[in-house]
């Protein structure tokens, strides 16, 4: 006889147990964003600059720019370009390894995941909207097995913020990550089972590392292309790149401005 199955408290963490204090100041963040166009108007916003001595192992393509913005050490990770391909590397696989890299280099007190998604009309999202992500999974880790089944899903929280969403009237609604920028039936099936009105290509990847290594984690994501509209996916993505990622780094300039001087319990 199998065991019975787990009950969802015993299954989603919750960053809010990290071992990270609550209650003292917020001091170190580091921001994760996969491609170099959606982190550069960051790096303007915040004037960060390019560490020229990496921290990270020699040969990784991996970028940190870093300063100070009010108050706070601001450190943005990109992931860096492929070395034999020249494009941005984007997905599971680099943003996990960057985002336990940067978390054992750096210590930070918080990890903010900014990036582009796309989103679910019949969910009401439009082009150019910013969510905060309550809840991150996978829907392309398909394991029908009991218990596997929950373990590709890999549901995860983020950090629980609700006086920042409410302050700054972020959208909030749950995000579903794979590797593929285009959807399948499959995929499809597997994120209204997620109940996700966004998808990406990063989110419960980082989440999987922060909650692996207790640092709370805030995942902002703004929507360039509509996956259940009718244009094609990719061309929406493109044309619309620019102007999102410019409403991205708004968004996630509000957030930083809103967490100086909080504690991750004030969020
Ligand atoms: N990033 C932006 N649009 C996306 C989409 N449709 N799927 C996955 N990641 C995305």
């Amino acid at each position: 006889m199998s065991p019975p199955p787990p009950n969802e408290d015993d299954v989603i963490s919750q960053h809010d147990s990290s071992s990270i204090p609550q209650n003292r100041p917020i001091s170190t963040i580091v921001i994760i964003i996969a491609m170099q166009t959606e982190a550069l108007p960051l790096v303007d916003s915040f004037q960060l600059t390019e560490d020229l001595n990496s921290l990270f192992p020699i040969g990784t393509p991996w970028v940190r720019y870093h300063g100070t913005y009010k108050g706070l050490n601001i450190n943005i990770i990109w992931p860096g370009k492929d070395a034999v391909l020249g494009v941005d590397s984007v997905g599971t696989v680099s943003a996990s390894l960057v985002t336990y890299a940067a978390i054992q280099a750096l210590k930070p007190d918080l990890i903010i995941n900014a990036g582009t998604a796309g989103g679910f009309k019949a969910k009401g999202a439009c082009i150019g909207d910013v969510y905060v992500a309550s809840e991150v999974a996978f829907h392309d880790r398909r394991i029908p097995i009991p218990v596997f089944d929950l373990y590709g899903v890999g549901l995860r929280r983020g950090c629980s913020t609700p006086n920042l969403v409410k302050e700054l009237e972020f959208k909030v609604g749950k995000l579903s990550t794979g590797d593929s920028l285009d959807m399948t039936p499959h995929d499809e099936a597997s994120i209204l089972a997620n109940d996700a009105v966004v998808k990406d290509m990063e989110g419960a990847a980082v989440g999987y590392v922060t909650d692996l290594l207790k640092v709370p984690a805030i995942f902002v994501k703004a929507v360039t292309d509509i996956v259940d509209g009718d244009k094609p996916t990719s061309e929406e993505f493109l044309n619309n790149l620019s102007a999102v990622t410019l409403a991205l780094g708004k968004a996630v300039t509000q957030v930083v401005d809103y967490i100086s001087g909080k504690s991750i319990s004030e969020l």
